[in-house]
């Protein structure tokens, strides 16, 4: 997950954002969980979502694989998943004006505002029942 991510061309880790592979684990495990897809049992795309405050971590596509769907389809479990938990709202944020900002926006994400660091934020509510 973590060669996904940092291949990424648009919402690269900055200097002082200090993530490692160790940084993953409480969020794969304690406070949310992670889906992967794979191609060939290679990780291609992943998507880290927080069942304790709705806040989406992480939703990767590897630059070699976009515009296959895959972002798309990595997220369905995860949102499913993170509703089941019973949360009524999702979000995330995400650097503006960026692919990724399109691609929330096409997926039936909901576009917030632009938060106090400038980044776009979104979210999506608990479909009704
Ligand atoms: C943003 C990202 C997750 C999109 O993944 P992807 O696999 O290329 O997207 P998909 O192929 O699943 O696209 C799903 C839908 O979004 C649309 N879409 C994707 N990018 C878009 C864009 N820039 N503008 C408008 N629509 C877009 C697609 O057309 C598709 O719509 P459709 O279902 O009607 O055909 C991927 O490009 C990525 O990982 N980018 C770098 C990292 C990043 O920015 N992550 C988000 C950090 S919060």
């Amino acid at each position: 997950m973590h060669r996904v991510r940092k291949a990424v061309r648009e919402n690269k880790l900055s200097l002082n954002t200090k993530i490692h592979e160790e940084t993953y684990a409480p969020y794969l495990e304690t406070t949310g969980r992670g889906w992967v897809l794979e191609e060939d049992g290679v990780i291609v795309a992943f998507a880290i979502g927080e069942h304790t405050t709705g806040n989406i971590w992480a939703l990767f596509v590897h630059e070699d694989h976009e515009g296959k769907g895959y972002g798309s389809k990595v997220q369905e479990p995860m949102i499913q998943w993170l509703f089941a938990q019973g949360l009524d709202r999702i979000h995330l944020t995400t650097g503006a004006n960026t692919r990724a900002q399109g691609f929330y926006h096409a997926t039936g994400w909901t576009f917030t505002g632009i938060d106090t660091h400038g980044d776009a934020a979104f979210e999506r509510r608990r479909p009704e029942s």
